[in-house]
């Protein structure tokens, strides 16, 4: 069982923000998902390094853009270090690798005339390098049509270029499309798709000539291949399509899901399967557009000043609670915003009251009842009357008497092997919301059962089987919880397995159902995992 998942390769030139962390971590947590599984993952991710921007930001700073981008693409590397990314391959498309394929790709593709050279007629500015289409181009008083970004007047400039034969595709991208309703999620984004396919496709420019940053064309190399026929390269390229060692290749197409942000679900869902029909492969299963993020109300960008550091919020607040928070906050596929009275809030509610105190009061009362040993669910052979009468009054015959079969506890047990369940259906959704929503559920009951149960209350009145049942049943919540979590949120799980201190490594357990035999398993409580914080909004916490 194979399963092959991609992120967005992402401009090497920004500096990664929130929404850059978004895709990743909900790749992360899919790989890691995954992997739990069974499956074997490949989960790729990278950075798109070429085209008209990255090279006019390495120019403004003198540099020569490979050195430029050397230098740059760290901040990739060292977000996702930080933010417990464990991606498989990393490509860059400045790596020779890739490069190599696309060349092929294109010469391929130029020989069985998908690809022909034409001429691209257009309305430039000269200044902005850039040539802007009728809908663009601002008209001035004297009816001069004049560049959208500058302002200044533009001309019409014909620029020699290769051809992507996109039109030739569009039927069979959009059969495609229509058979395969699960190809483009969420549905919304593949109605916007197919409209858009219905309008006529024409074919695609894919080269370039009015700057030097680009896989050069093989045997034309004043052109330089456009960035996003380069870049989308990079979901085979990685695999080493086209090369001597293509096993990956062969093992992990078609991709199991593309995930990335709504506004380029276009490119992949039209452009890339174009380009893989011309190479007679499969399309990929799944294309996933997920929402975006605003930031208090506000579109995020770098002149409001807005942005959204996912470091500095993990390094005053945790990996996991940043994690956590952009997957259980908004569903995926639809748009969120992100304030920091909203991530404290669920801080403390979720991470700080409902799970860490489910763990600290549990592990606390295991203690100090029955000497820091998980109890079994009977503890001793002498009954208490309660737990005696409740055996009794059973008119179903008789049944182990290690049974405590009050309504809060089945219900309690029930909801251990419910959960599971309800967190894979999630999962397989890609709805991560829902996912974590299903755990914090059986949270939330289990510290309800701790309220109603007062074990306490039931230590005070010597009841110890009953005492010792609700402590076990508490532990195999904990346990439950804790192999849940580990995908979204690694250390914190960690840090419950450690002070559970089960033999078994977490990595190697399975939610298996309630009963599992863990008592007389020795815990070692440790530290609170999530800390309350004082504040309801941005500041140091420090008082
Ligand atoms: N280089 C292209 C992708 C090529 S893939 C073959 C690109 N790069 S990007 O650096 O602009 O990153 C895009 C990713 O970041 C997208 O998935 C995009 O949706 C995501 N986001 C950027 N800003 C975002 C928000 N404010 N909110 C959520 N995601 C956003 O496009």
């Amino acid at each position: 069982m194979k399963f092959y998942l991609t992120t967005p390769i992402y401009y090497v030139n920004d500096t990664p923000h929130i929404g850059h962390a978004y895709t990743t971590i909900a790749a992360d947590v899919l790989a890691r998902y995954k992997r739990s599984k069974g499956f074997d993952v490949f989960f790729l991710t990278g950075t798109d390094e070429h085209g008209q921007k990255v090279w006019k930001a390495a120019e403004a700073q003198g540099k020569d853009p490979q050195l430029f981008v050397d230098q740059i693409v760290d901040r990739f590397l060292s977000a996702w270090d930080k933010l417990s990314i464990r991606y498989d391959d990393f490509l860059r498309t400045t790596d020779r690798r890739h490069k190599k394929t696309v060349q092929m790709i294109f010469h391929r593709l130029l020989g069985q005339d998908d690809i022909y050279k034409g001429e691209y007629q257009g309305m430039y500015c000269v200044p902005c390098e850039t040539f802007w289409t009728e809908a663009e181009l601002r008209e001035d008083m004297e009816g001069r049509k004049l560049c959208p970004d500058c302002g200044r007047p533009t001309d019409l400039l014909k620029e020699e270029t290769y051809y992507f034969r996109l039109s030739k595709y569009q039927d069979r991208i959009l059969k495609h499309i229509e058979a395969n309703p699960d190809f483009i999620q969420p549905s919304s984004r593949r109605n916007e798709i197919i409209q858009f396919i219905k309008q006529g496709l024409r074919d695609l420019s894919i080269t370039r000539t009015a700057f030097p940053w680009g896989v050069p064309v093989p045997d034309d190399p004043k052109h330089v291949v456009y960035v996003w026929f380069d870049a989308l390269i990079n979901y085979i390229s990685a695999l080493g399509y086209l090369s001597d060692d293509d096993a990956q290749f062969k093992k992990f197409w078609p991709a199991d899901v593309h995930l990335m942000g709504k506004e380029i679900v276009r490119f992949h869902a039209v452009i890339w399967p174009g380009i893989l029909l011309a190479l007679g492969l499969d399309l990929p299963k799944k294309v996933f557009g997920h929402g975006w993020w605003t930031v208090e109300g506000q579109k995020m960008s770098k002149s409001r000043g807005n942005m959204v550091d996912p470091i500095a919020l993990a390094d005053e607040y945790g990996v996991d609670a940043v994690r956590y928070f952009i997957l259980r906050e908004v569903p995926f596929g639809i748009d969120g915003d992100f304030s920091m009275h909203a991530f404290i809030s669920r801080f403390n509610a979720d991470l700080a009251n409902d799970l860490g105190n489910l763990l600290s009061r549990t592990l606390t009362m295991v203690e100090k009842y029955f000497n820091s040993e998980i109890p079994a669910r009977i503890a001793s052979p002498a009954r208490s009357a309660a737990s005696a009468a409740g055996w009794q009054s059973d008119a179903g015959g008789p049944k182990p008497k290690s049974e405590i079969n009050d309504d809060l506890s089945k219900d309690l047990v029930a909801l251990i092997n419910e959960t599971p369940k309800s967190f894979d259906d999630a999962m397989d959704n890609l709805a991560f919301s829902d996912a974590l929503g299903a755990i914090f559920k059986l949270i939330s009951q289990a510290n309800f059962y701790i309220e109603k149960e007062a074990p306490w209350a039931l230590a005070k009145a010597g009841e110890t089987d009953k005492l010792a049942a609700v402590l076990y049943n508490l532990c195999e919540v904990l346990r439950i919880v804790a192999i849940l979590v580990s995908p979204t949120m690694p250390q914190t799980a960690q840090k419950m397995w450690d002070q559970l201190n089960f033999a078994l490594p977490l990595e190697k357990s399975a939610p298996d159902p309630f009963g599992m035999e863990i008592a007389g398993t020795k815990i070692k409580k440790g530290n609170s995992l999530f800390p309350r914080l004082n504040k309801t909004d941005g500041g140091s916490n420090k008082k």
